[in-house]
């Protein structure tokens, strides 16, 4: 018997889309995606939801995702309709700053350099940040050697956007310089402190930390005896632990986040937002190094000694649902918008590093969502051999190239059994004739 061909057999017409480029307008290629008011049974009933709902104005905000990325389809490309990729990039596609060897080719194996012959949509949802989704997006391309825009493109700051308009004097935490002001700017916060202004005004607050001449350049000279911070922001991770968290503490523990104040009750404090939980993460060090995540666990454990209080902060990015749910949605307008594609996949490899973060919250959202959440675990990363994830991926692979021909194979063999399926099932209508 001959070996199948691996021409990917056509199975209810819908396995995959011929497209020419002739067939995309001017129009539909530049127009940003638009908001897709999420489904019933993807609202799941937990704090999630705000989450969601944060990332969906969010996503409706970003007018740059206009930028369209690399799938533009040349004449004649085939791109499935049948399933997609959900790319993590910390440990998976990027480590300390470089490409992992694997991901450029990966990335080239989803653009049509493939044995099938064809295309595959992808996006990438880091818990990142740190600069604009513009900068990342750009600094990602020439990593990977492709265009990646925004359209296709989350991270874990993303939804903070959401709250400019519910706080109007932020505390920005986090990130190289003035980058997460910024970026806090540009989503549209009206009034953002960082604690470089708040140690310009009083030196005194961090004993241990002096501005550079830099720094106290770029810091904003104001009196915060005047100034009530109404909400904190951790947007990237602190590059200067001690008196970040001296300066938070400061806060939670103020009257309505007045500084120099102190609450009796030490229940008066703004609100604390972490763009993402990640204890530990994968960089250019041989083992995990901490993370944002680690922040929060010794922030509350720190409010509680000082206080005797529970202090509770809320964070976003994976796992959470809300961001999943955000996922979809920027998938389904991106398969639209770069290929025509007007329905779900009906899978999605979601590949990832870091158990706890992706491989959780993929299985999660498998559980809740109408299509399949398929998640793959890569050894590039976070993830050690030898260790037991407490949350089990569908599969275990070396590395991103390894997980893309992991999911291509996998959806070509369900392809196959599908058409031999249809092929029987005429045969015995024709014999029954
Ligand atoms: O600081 C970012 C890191 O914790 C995780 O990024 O891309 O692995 O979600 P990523
Ligand atoms: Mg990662």
């Amino acid at each position: 018997m001959s070996a199948p061909s691996l021409a990917v057999p056509s199975s209810g017409g819908r396995f995959m889309r011929r497209l020419s480029s002739t067939e995309a307008t001017r129009e539909s290629m530049s127009m940003g995606p638009t908001v897709v008011v999420p489904p019933k049974h993807l609202m799941a009933p937990s704090n999630a939801s705000e989450v969601a709902a944060a990332m969906e104005v969010a996503r409706h905000e970003i007018d740059s995702a206009a930028t369209p990325g690399t799938p533009i389809t040349p004449s004649e490309t085939l791109v499935t309709d049948k399933y997609a990729y959900a790319f993590d990039i910390d440990g998976v596609l990027i480590r300390g700053g470089k490409p992992i060897p694997e991901a450029i080719q990966a990335m080239k194996m989803l653009n049509g350099e493939n044995e099938y012959g064809i295309k595959v949509p992808y996006i990438f949802v880091t818990n990142g940040g740190g600069k604009t989704e513009q900068e990342r997006c750009l600094q990602l391309s020439q990593q990977l050697e492709i265009e990646v825009s925004p359209g296709q493109f989350i991270c874990g700051h993303t939804p903070m956007r959401e709250m400019a308009e519910r706080y109007k004097t932020v505390l920005v935490v986090g990130g190289e310089g003035e980058k997460c002001r910024q970026v806090a700017e540009g989503y549209g916060f009206k009034d953002v402190v960082t604690p470089g202004d708040i140690i310009k005004d009083n030196q005194d607050t961090t004993p241990f930390r002096k501005l550079t001449s830099e720094e106290y350049e770029n810091s904003r000279a104001r009196n915060f005896a005047e100034v009530e911070i109404e909400a904190i922001f951790v947007f990237a991770d602190s590059r200067d632990w001690a008196s970040d968290q001296q300066i938070i503490l400061d806060l939670l523990m103020s009257k309505n986040g007045r500084l120099g104040t102190r609450s009796e009750t030490f229940e008066e404090g703004p609100p604390v937002f972490f763009s993402h939980n990640d204890v530990v993460w994968s960089t250019s060090h041989d083992l995990t190094r901490i993370g944002m995540g680690a922040l929060r666990v010794s922030l509350e454990a720190m409010f509680k000694a000082v206080t005797g209080k529970d202090l509770k902060t809320t964070a976003f990015g994976k796992p959470q649902i809300g961001t999943f749910q955000f996922a979809t949605r920027l998938l389904q307008q991106w398969r639209k918008d770069t290929h025509c594609i007007d329905m779900p996949p009906d899978t999605v490899y979601f590949v990832g590093d870091t158990p706890e973060s992706d491989i959780r919250g993929t299985n999660e959202f498998d559980s809740h969502a109408d299509n399949s959440w398929y998640s793959i675990l890569v050894r590039t990363g976070v993830f050690q051999e030898g260790t037991k994830p407490r949350f089990q991926p569908k599969a275990t692979v070396d590395n991103v190239l390894e997980a893309v021909k992991h999911g291509m194979e996998r959806e070509y063999k369900k392809a196959l059994k599908a058409s031999l399926q249809d092929s029987n099932a005429l045969d015995s209508a024709v014999v029954e004739e």
